[in-house]
């Protein structure tokens, strides 16, 4: 075997594993890439036994995701499950069930959450968003303050609907920043056209043109970091693991899905015979790492 294929061999493709451990939710966003469905995801066993496999994979990060993660009665047996096998733990959560019982009993066990904000307003905010979304988020905002190592990223996903008013969400974003401890990012994503409901995408997508005048336009404003998601970008980023425990790797308008995760022998090797780009999801993963320096996980020290 050469060196290079040795190094191929010790490093897992994957640093951060998106886990959506149910697709309840309390919001219908019309361009929601999120599962749908699902009624019976895994139970709490199953999926403190992906959990540990998402470690010995060689993934460092899962992202608790949805729907909204929070709409499961077990999700803080999850995150410490998550934490005892040594993961960054990252939940990414409505926002509108975030309260301080919850924090209380899980911040320990939390490096990020991220919360997604559709308007600089409640009347931006509801053309996409249930009314009242806006004020649960800029109250779980205020709580996270509390809490300055957990990291804080809010995420637009951009359509015709709040285009304008992106520069507007970022000013809040940076004005948040400023009085928190904690590190703050901005995700923009240009909303991606995979749903798996009927969606009349003509009315919500913003072209590759608009999206980068967006990102010209805002380019100079530095005072929290901002992540620039466009359609190339998102295609072939992700590895999932769906509410019934299957594995997904996202490709284009598909969810193309690889059985259950827990009978992969090598995930590396259907990662390999996948489209996922794990070079671009590697350098993704990094800006987010608390520790950007350390190399992704080796499985063979681990089992070693
Ligand atoms: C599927 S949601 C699940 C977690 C939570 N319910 C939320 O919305 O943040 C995860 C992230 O995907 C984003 N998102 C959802 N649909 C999208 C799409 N079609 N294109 C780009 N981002 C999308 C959301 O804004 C959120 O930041
Ligand atoms: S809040 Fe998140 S999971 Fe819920 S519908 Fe919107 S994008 Fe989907």
């Amino acid at each position: 075997m050469s060196a290079e294929a040795a190094d191929r061999s010790a490093v897992a493709q994957v640093a951060t594993i998106d886990f959506h451990v149910t697709a309840e939710c309390s919001q219908e966003c019309p361009y929601c890439w999120g599962p749908q469905g699902f009624e019976e995801p895994v139970d709490t066993n199953t999926a403190l036994a992906i959990i540990r496999r998402i470690r010995t994979v060689g993934a460092r990060r899962i992202v608790f995701t949805g729907g909204d993660p929070l709409q499961r009665p077990d999700v803080g047996e999850l995150i410490h499950g998550a934490r005892a096998v040594g993961l960054e733990v990252a939940l990414s959560t409505t926002g509108d069930r975030l309260d301080s019982e919850f924090l209380e009993a899980n911040a320990g066990c939390l490096d990020l959450v991220s919360l997604p904000l559709d308007g600089s307003t409640e009347e931006v905010s509801c053309r996409t968003k249930e009314p009242g979304h806006y004020a649960a988020v800029m109250g779980a905002l205020e709580l996270l303050r509390a809490y300055p190592a957990i990291d804080v990223k809010v995420c637009t996903p951009v359509t015709r609907h709040n285009l304008a008013d992106v520069p507007y969400i970022l000013r809040l974003v940076e004005m948040y920043a400023e009085t928190t401890a904690a590190r703050v990012f901005y995700n923009v994503f240009q909303a991606f056209p995979r749903t798996m409901q009927e969606v009349e995408w003509e009315d919500l997508l913003v072209s590759a043109e608009e999206f980068a005048a967006l990102r010209r336009e805002l380019a100079k404003r530095r005072r929290v970091r901002v992540n620039w998601l466009d359609h190339e970008t998102l295609d072939r980023l992700y590895v999932m693991v769906f509410p019934d425990g299957s594995l997904v790797v996202p490709q284009g308008t598909e969810y193309r899905s690889y059985g259950p995760f827990l009978d992969i022998v090598d995930l590396d090797d259907v990662l390999a015979r996948s489209a996922f780009d794990s070079a671009r999801h590697l350098a993704h993963s990094r800006g987010w790492s608390k520790n950007p320096e350390l190399p992704v996980a080796d499985r063979r020290a681990r089992r070693g």
